[in-house]
């Protein structure tokens, strides 16, 4: 069940709410594996994808989740809209508002364009990402991938490396797994890291080694040269030699860690090409996952709105 409008952050959800995410997202998975029937839960209900940004998975994900759904789903080509001739966010969500639209799926570069476009529209609001603010629901799924893969979360050993100062997945991923119980640990050149992060209840630490050693689970994220203003890391390639995972540095996790990375991966930076296509990676399972958490995601809001 899920208390809220809008899913905007992980850092507002509950325990209960992200775990209500998980158990259905198990039910939805066989029909985005196609071995279950499509449902018409969303039948006669339209969806709107508003992606001011970039994406494939992020964005697909919700189309084919909301089609599986039986919703009608539509995009507002950002780059052939009237946001080109100036129209402010809440305009653009207020004309959607009046057009019947109950479910709106926004990315944005501005930290916050999901909340102020909340705000403004009775439709339900989903933040597919907000500047290096929240990505909640790659925080989702890849807790249901941990979820299925482990178990459990609580003592769970989990690794973050890489660009975790511009990273949204980063922030909205630390909120849940350590309300979650899971013990967090962050890793990267000190420029891509912060002490500071460790207010939110994680370790912080430049040494490679010592972070991945004994890790259930290795997330490597990418390197976001697009929110970077330059001269934090000498080059690509000295960051690929310090920081990016290979399989000796992956050799210190735990026997049965995996691997993970939200996707798109920059081959050969953050992680080598042997360890993303080894049987330890699960970056295709978490683009399977991706569906079934937005199918649940979109099913337990449309609950929510027939309750009020
Ligand atoms: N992981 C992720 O958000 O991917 P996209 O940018 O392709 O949506």
């Amino acid at each position: 069940m899920l208390h809220k409008k809008d899913l905007l952050g992980i850092r507002d959800l509950e325990v209960s709410e992200m775990m209500s995410i998980i158990e259905l997202a198990k039910d939805m998975k066989p029909i985005v594996l196609g071995s279950g029937s499509r449902l018409d839960l969303l039948k006669n209900k339209s969806i709107i994808t508003l992606f001011y940004e970039n994406s494939t998975r992020t964005r697909l994900a919700f189309t084919m989740a909301g089609m599986y759904l039986g919703a009608n789903v539509v995009d507002l080509g950002i780059a052939t809209s009237s946001v080109q001739k100036g129209e402010t966010l809440a305009d653009t969500g207020i004309t959607l508002d009046r057009m019947g639209i109950e479910y709106m799926i926004i990315r944005h570069s501005m930290s916050g364009a999901a909340h102020l476009l909340a705000k403004n529209v009775n439709a339900s609001v989903i933040n597919a990402g907000d500047g290096a603010n929240e990505h909640p629901t790659q925080a989702l799924l890849d807790l249901y991938t941990i979820y299925e893969k482990k178990g459990s979360f609580k003592g769970l050993h989990v690794t973050i490396v890489g660009d975790i100062a511009h990273s949204r997945v980063a922030r909205s991923d630390i909120f849940g797994l350590v309300k979650l119980g899971a013990h967090v640990t962050l890793a990267g050149p000190g420029t891509l890291t912060a002490k500071s992060m460790e207010m939110l209840g994680c370790e912080v630490t430049t040494d490679m080694k010592a972070a991945v050693k004994n890790a259930d689970v290795v997330m490597a994220l990418r390197i976001q040269l697009e929110r970077q203003k330059g001269g934090l890391f000498p080059n690509t390639r000295e960051y690929s030699q310090l920081y990016g995972l290979n399989e000796e540095t992956f050799a210190y996790a735990s026997k049965d860690a995996i691997l993970m990375h939200p996707a798109p991966v920059n081959r050969g930076v953050e992680l080598m090409p042997e360890l993303i296509d080894s049987c330890v990676s699960v970056i295709d399972e978490q683009v399977t996952n991706g569906v079934a958490v937005r199918m649940a995601i979109l099913s337990l809001l449309s609950e929510r709105r027939t309750r009020i």
